[in-house]
């Protein structure tokens, strides 16, 4: 297999041309991965049938998991929708562009495949400036997951994505690694309450404050029509090794030590250290742990350990997100 081809989107001066070899690509058909403020994202024309076609493919995603639609102006956003609440409004104003994704009904013009056959689209509008520039560039909207193959970790950086896809990708856009760490919050605006389908660093609470209501935030759907947002229903976001969250890490660590496994552990840099284990020590602040979670996944698997303990975060609500991606790359289905 041949690698994948890379363009460095930060070199000096590189950036306009590297942004229009890849909407050049896009026009294309082809497909192209790029930064966002959250993970990388794999992207096509949204309204090219063919070209998400293409994602799936390229990611082995079941078509019954729908793909969020990446867009540069809320007018665009607006295009692509029947109906643009008031919620939708006042949560694309507050947190816009940012790592919130909101499901509105879609219009004719979103193909299905996009929205595995239902009648909502999500939509987000990314914050990273080389992904607005390419939505701009491109001018029309961007499908894209995270860029990695289905229920694995996502990626966090360009070598993450060659590592995950090789070239069944067209081209790479390296942005260096994406701040945020985690995938967007999504939240469905279609129901009767808006309800999260997918936590992230938007938070429930932020929500309701901008909505000034509650929010239905419990109900993962499952048995609903479509898959609302299969990455609840699933195992996702996992390492090729077993993974546990342990409640007394250092002792865990060195019960498997004893054992000979060879562990990696994901740890809080206060905790005591635990001798020869392969040992990654993050902060105790969310912002930071989110942006490193998924490297230190790839990382300590990279490394070959046999398997990986996490340290268990913080039972405080701003951590949910963290423990919700957590828990499922622990499910072991
Ligand atoms: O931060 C992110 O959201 C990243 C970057 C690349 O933007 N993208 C991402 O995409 O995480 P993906 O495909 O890995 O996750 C999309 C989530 C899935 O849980 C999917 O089920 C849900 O959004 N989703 C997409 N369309 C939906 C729809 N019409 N209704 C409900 N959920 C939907
Ligand atoms: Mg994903």
């Amino acid at each position: 297999m041949n690698g994948p081809r890379m363009i460095d989107a930060l070199a000096l001066g590189g950036k306009p041309t590297a942004i229009a070899e890849a909407a050049r690509l896009l026009r294309a058909g082809g497909l192209v991965a790029f930064p966002t403020e959250t993970v990388y994202g794999l992207g096509a024309n949204a309204l090219d049938e063919a070209a998400v076609a293409r994602i799936f493919a390229a990611k082995g995603r079941p078509a019954s998991n729908p793909v969020i639609v990446h867009v540069a102006t809320i007018d665009q956003a607006r295009s692509l929708v029947r109906d643009w609440p008031s919620a939708a409004d006042r949560l694309a104003r507050q947190f816009w562009p940012g790592p919130l994704t909101l499901v509105l009904p879609k219009r004719d013009v979103v193909p299905s495949s996009v929205t595995a056959g239902g009648d909502t689209v999500a939509i987000r509008l990314p914050a990273h400036p080389i992904a607005h520039a390419l939505i701009e560039a491109c001018g029309f909207p961007l499908a894209a997951p995270s860029a990695n193959r289905s229920t694995r970790i996502s990626p966090t950086t360009a070598a993450h994505v060659a590592k995950e896809l090789g070239d069944r990708v067209d081209l790479i856009l390296d942005g260096g690694p994406t701040p945020g760490g985690l995938e967007s919050t999504v939240v469905d605006l279609t129901g009767p309450k808006p309800r999260v389908l997918r936590p992230g660093l938007v938070t429930a609470e932020q929500i309701e404050q901008a909505l000034e209501t509650t929010i239905d935030e419990t109900s993962t759907c499952v048995g609903d029509k479509i898959a609302r947002s299969p990455g609840l229903m699933e195992r996702h976001y996992a390492p090729r090794v077993p993974l546990e969250v342990a409640d007394n890490a250092p002792r865990r660590v060195s019960e498997l030590l004893q054992a000979s496994q060879r562990v990696g552990w994901l740890s809080f840099s206060d905790e005591p250290n635990v001798d020869s284990s392969r040992r990654i020590a993050v902060p105790r602040t969310v912002s930071s742990y989110a942006s490193r979670l998924y490297a230190a996944l790839h990382e300590l698997e990279d490394a070959g350990v046999e398997r990986i303990v996490v340290s268990r975060p913080p039972d405080d609500p701003e951590w949910r997100a963290i423990h919700d991606r957590l828990r499922r790359a622990a499910t072991n289905s």
